[in-house]
């Protein structure tokens, strides 16, 4: 079948037969439209023959990988029809794909509505970078070391540079991703998942709601972007043809499913500020596009350097920066830049790196977030879900930029060439504060 045909593909593990063989027997398959009340009716009989066939105890997780537009039908029939009823001591939980919304209003509609069909603790809202090993790193890298907390502040961090670059282009995805662009799609949950880890404060325990509600305080925190700062912190991008791994690559504009003037954003770059005593006046720059040179996510924290530059009579005349970069994919690990002196009768100093890979110690890693965030929900923890008003206020932070471009009268687009590291208005986004991107300055020399 087709499905044995992937998992042997894409499975992140080998699969072990006599495993999958057993889990193969217990696979059904009911099609149905979803606003029809029949087929909810059969699903019903499905899942009462499956518990009674399989011993599931009527414990459902129902996981809805739809178009967005139907999750709420979906629910409220899944309400309808009883499915979603908690008694008798089993469970019932629904977990809902992005994109959760496609800006606040949509977001705050489809919260209320879905809650009068579910308590909040039955909502599972998936965001797949949760479910990677390196962003829960995060968390034990700062909350499980007593080295870290000290410095974790604007005393001695300059700034922060999180970067989620793509090699890929729209992939087929052409339909979906007009009506969405570079912010909805990877912005507003992903890039915002790694900066609430990075800058949260620390949760009083690690149980969802704790954890939860530190994110929150966090995004509350962020100074909102006006109309003007949009125009100053923020800069959309559109890859026009080029060349990525020395392979051609058409114009976002000659993808399949594509406005031949679409003004869909595949690249976006911002400045965000946190107002809050341990992030006062320290900028994280947020980046995301697709058709870079280079696949990596990573965030790169830049330290402040020392008060006065003591080698005035060498060849040194600047230091470079000490940078901690946490490496969330692919080349998963953690590494610490810092200046070495080069051996030799002259003072002349070298930038190196201390370096952890995750593969050295632990093996590779799975690749996908999948695997743990589907059995998160079969055990019922939701500390790796997002809340309802995480969701919010993800969307509150992003609103300005979308109302702002989406006003603007023309843009000149295509303003990148694929293979590249985007626009040079997001160079420039750092040169005016005097900084620079890491990765697109190591790459490019
Ligand atoms: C998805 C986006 O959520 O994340 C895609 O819709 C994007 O456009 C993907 O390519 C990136 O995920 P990953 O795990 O490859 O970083």
């Amino acid at each position: 079948s087709k499905l044995s045909r992937d998992i042997h593909e894409f499975a992140t593990v080998p699969v072990e037969e006599h495993l999958w063989q057993q889990l193969e027997q217990r696979l059904y398959y009911l099609p149905g439209e979803f606003q029809d009340a029949n087929t909810y009716q059969q699903l019903q009989d499905l899942l009462t023959r499956v518990d009674r066939e399989c011993g599931t105890q009527g414990n459902y997780l129902f996981y809805l990988a739809t178009a967005s537009n139907f999750f709420c039908d979906i629910i409220a029939q899944l309400g309808r029809a009883g499915l979603v009823r908690e008694d008798n001591g089993h469970w019932r939980r629904v977990i809902i794909e992005k994109p959760f919304g496609r800006d606040l209003d949509s977001a705050r509609t489809l919260n209320q509505r879905i809650s009068q069909v579910l308590k909040e603790s039955q909502i599972y809202r998936i965001d797949h970078y949760l479910g990677k090993e390196t962003v829960q790193n995060i968390l034990v890298f700062r909350f499980g070391n007593g080295l870290f907390e000290p410095i974790w502040n604007r005393q001695h961090i300059d700034h922060v540079q999180i970067t989620v670059a793509e090699t890929v282009g729209v992939e087929g995805r052409g339909n979906f991703y007009e009506g969405t662009g570079a912010v909805r799609d990877m912005v507003q949950n992903h890039l915002f998942q790694l900066l609430t880890m990075i800058a949260m404060e620390p949760p009083v325990s690690f149980d969802a709601d704790a954890v939860r509600d530190e994110k929150s305080k966090l995004l509350k925190a962020i100074q909102p972007l006006t109309a003007e700062t949009v125009l100053t912190q923020t800069v959309y991008g559109q890859y026009g043809e080029g060349t990525v791994n020395g392979i051609s690559v058409p114009a976002y504009r000659a993808e399949p499913r594509v406005a031949s003037d679409s003004t869909t954003e595949t690249y976006a770059a911002l400045k965000l500020t946190i107002d809050n005593w341990r992030w006062a006046n320290v900028p994280f720059y947020l980046r995301t596009g697709k058709r870079l040179p280079k696949r990596v996510t990573e965030v790169a924290v830049q330290f402040k350097q020392v008060p006065s530059l003591l080698f005035r009579n060498t060849s040194i005349d600047r230091l470079t920066p000490n940078f901690l970069v946490l490496r969330i994919q692919p080349d998963e690990g953690i590494s610490f830049q810092f200046g070495a002196k080069i051996p030799g009768p002259t003072v002349q100093m070298g930038s190196v790196n201390m370096d952890f890979c995750y593969a050295d110690y632990f093996g590779s890693t799975p690749s996908t977030g999948y695997e743990t965030l589907l059995y998160d929900c079969a055990i019922g923890d939701a500390t790796l879900f997002q809340r309802a008003d995480n969701v919010e206020l993800g969307w509150g932070i992003v609103k300005p930029i979308l109302d702002v471009w989406s006003a603007l009268p023309t843009r000149d687009l295509p303003n990148y060439a694929a293979g590249s590291w985007g626009p040079k208005d997001a160079d420039e986004l750092l040169w005016r504060d005097g900084r620079q991107w890491r990765s697109s300055a190591r790459v490019n020399t």
